[in-house]
């Protein structure tokens, strides 16, 4: 049918599904945010109590999990068992913890064949942090999107509200703590595909990434 897919993988608030969104919008192709779907996990875990060090009761949890991601004017609507958690998920309470279940394995082999089936169609345009290693090695265009933690920390910042109670300095620890488990993990870490290509966008708009992504897209085609 034409179409690519398309990985987008990188630290925390590198601007990844600002941009995904933006890309998949401008191609009419379909967003996934991967990471809404351990979000979505973590979220229902926290419900249940069930803390992360517990693998093997996560595990069993997951299995009567169903996480659906809904495309919609805004991106996607997240859903757990049926109920809508696009905007808890995004908690700083979800943020802290995630990358705790994020490590383990079972759930990664499960989230990424869901996500393997999203995409089997192409048209998808997907973030991440193993979207390019991992999820879909095959992808025809990989980008490992970056910026400096105190750039992305400004980012974040700039998003939130003041009601929320935290300072940037501690966003940007917080920010660096995720990534340095992200990256630590035993199980597909957050690395660079050898075939990604590296944009950096600490000094770049919106516009530019998306604009230069479009043209990449435009060159695999
Ligand atoms: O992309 P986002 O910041 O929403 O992802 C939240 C967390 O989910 C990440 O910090 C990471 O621990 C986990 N994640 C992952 N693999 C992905 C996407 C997200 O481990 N492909």
């Amino acid at each position: 049918n034409g179409k690519i897919n398309i990985a987008i993988d990188g630290p925390a608030g590198a601007g990844k599904s600002t941009i995904a969104r933006m890309v998949a919008k401008r191609l009419g192709y379909v967003y996934v945010d991967s990471g809404a779907m351990y979000r979505a996990v973590t979220w229902h875990m926290l419900q249940l109590n069930i803390e992360p060090e517990n693998a093997e009761k996560v595990l069993q949890e997951a299995q009567n999990l169903v996480i659906e991601l809904i495309p919609d004017e805004q991106g996607q609507k997240v859903l757990a068992n049926g109920e809508d958690v696009t905007a808890d998920i995004r908690s700083l309470t979800v943020n802290r913890i995630v990358s705790r279940y994020a490590q383990i394995e079972g759930l990664r082999v499960k989230l990424a064949s869901l996500q393997r089936q999203m995409a089997l169609r192409k048209g998808v345009v997907m973030d991440g942090r193993d979207i390019g290693t991992h999820v879909l090695p095959d992808a025809e265009l990989k980008i490992f999107m970056t910026a400096t933690v105190q750039e992305r920390a400004r980012r974040r910042y700039a998003e939130m509200d003041a009601s929320e109670g935290i300072t940037l300095e501690q966003l940007e620890r917080e920010i660096a703590e995720r990534d340095q488990l992200d990256e630590q993990r035993e199980f597909s870490p957050l690395v660079c595909a050898e075939d990604a290509l590296v944009l950096d966008t600490t000094s770049m708009s919106i516009e530019q990434v998306s604009d230069h992504i479009l043209t990449l897209a435009h060159t695999t085609l």
